[in-house]
């Protein structure tokens, strides 16, 4: 059978709304294989074991775009990342179904076409892109409707802890509450700040990484709806961590340079919050892979 493992992403990363997201170390499996009738689908909620999952909806998107039949599928899941969390869940069946069916007619898509499919369903790159591509990718889509794509190399010092509240933001909720527009002010203030984020990220500079991923544009508005996000960043930065909303939340992030300091960050995180999944993880620089396989591990 085959099996597509993908990286969890986290999208935005302070300043990069809607155009930078990164790959982190914590992974969700899906294993596509034979089967006698058209579907069987497990390791998913029974509401999504039809032909309306998203996995199943990309796998078929991807025969349509490689012009072959579907084929009578079993599909078994092993999903890590939290859904509506802010950490790349619907990437990762978007990238998991078209790389299968990449991966079970052996058609070499390259990546460049898998991010523009991927792209078309999702609706924005900022997570597919790194699932794909792994490290820091920046997106944007050309005047020709192509999606351009730049990747960034992450400081091997940095390590990132995966903060995850026990409750959901909505992205629609999340996206809802932002402003229809921005001022030139803040559109300069964006720029000179995502750019010397993208350098201190890739230089290690925990300092001007510090500085420069003060948000204005969605953070401060998407803060109202994760109510220990004052709490959360206070205890971070005690310990000199910097912290971002994942995409559009809950999740947390925080990033340090020092592992001592990020056992202490998940420590307290965790005796404040038992029932939180919190992780200390580093950044994934291959994105999403394929294999053959006779185990489901
Ligand atoms: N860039 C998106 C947002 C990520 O912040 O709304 C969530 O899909």
């Amino acid at each position: 059978m085959i099996r597509i493992k993908v990286p969890a992403t986290s999208a935005n990363i302070g300043v990069g709304f809607d155009c930078l997201g990164l790959a982190i170390s914590l992974y969700s499996s899906v294993y596509f294989e034979e089967n006698s009738q058209k579907l069987t689908i497990s390791g998913c909620p029974e509401k999504f074991q039809n032909e309306n999952n998203l996995i199943y909806q990309a796998f078929v998107r991807g025969c349509q775009y490689l012009n072959q039949p579907v084929p009578n599928l079993k599909i078994t899941i092993k999903n890590n990342i939290p859904i509506s969390r802010g950490l790349g869940s619907s990437a990762f069946c978007i990238v998991g179904g078209l790389k299968g069916a990449d991966a079970w007619f052996q058609s070499g898509l390259s990546k460049e076409e898998l991010l523009s499919l991927a792209t078309k369903m999702e609706g924005h790159p900022d997570n597919v892109a790194p699932a794909i591509y792994g490290k820091m990718v920046s997106s944007f889509v050309d005047s020709d409707d192509n999606i351009e794509s730049v990747h960034f190399d992450i400081n091997d010092e940095l390590q990132f802890i995966t903060i995850i509240p026990n409750y959901a933001v909505s992205t629609n909720q999340a996206r809802s509450i932002l402003p229809s527009e921005m001022s030139y002010q803040t559109a300069t203030y964006q720029v000179g700040h995502a750019l010397a984020l993208a350098k201190a990220l890739e230089d290690g500079n925990l300092a001007l990484i510090h500085k420069s991923i003060v948000d204005k544009m969605h953070e401060p508005y998407r803060s109202t709806l994760i109510p220990d996000y004052q709490t959360t960043k206070e205890i971070c930065e005690s310990f000199d961590g910097t912290m971002y909303i994942s995409g559009s939340g809950s999740t947390m992030m925080c990033i340090v340079d020092q592992t001592e300091n990020g056992l202490q960050i998940v420590d307290q995180i965790k005796a404040l919050h038992p029932d939180w999944n919190v992780q200390h993880l580093n950044v994934d620089t291959q994105g999403a892979t394929s294999e053959m396989t006779k185990v489901i591990v």
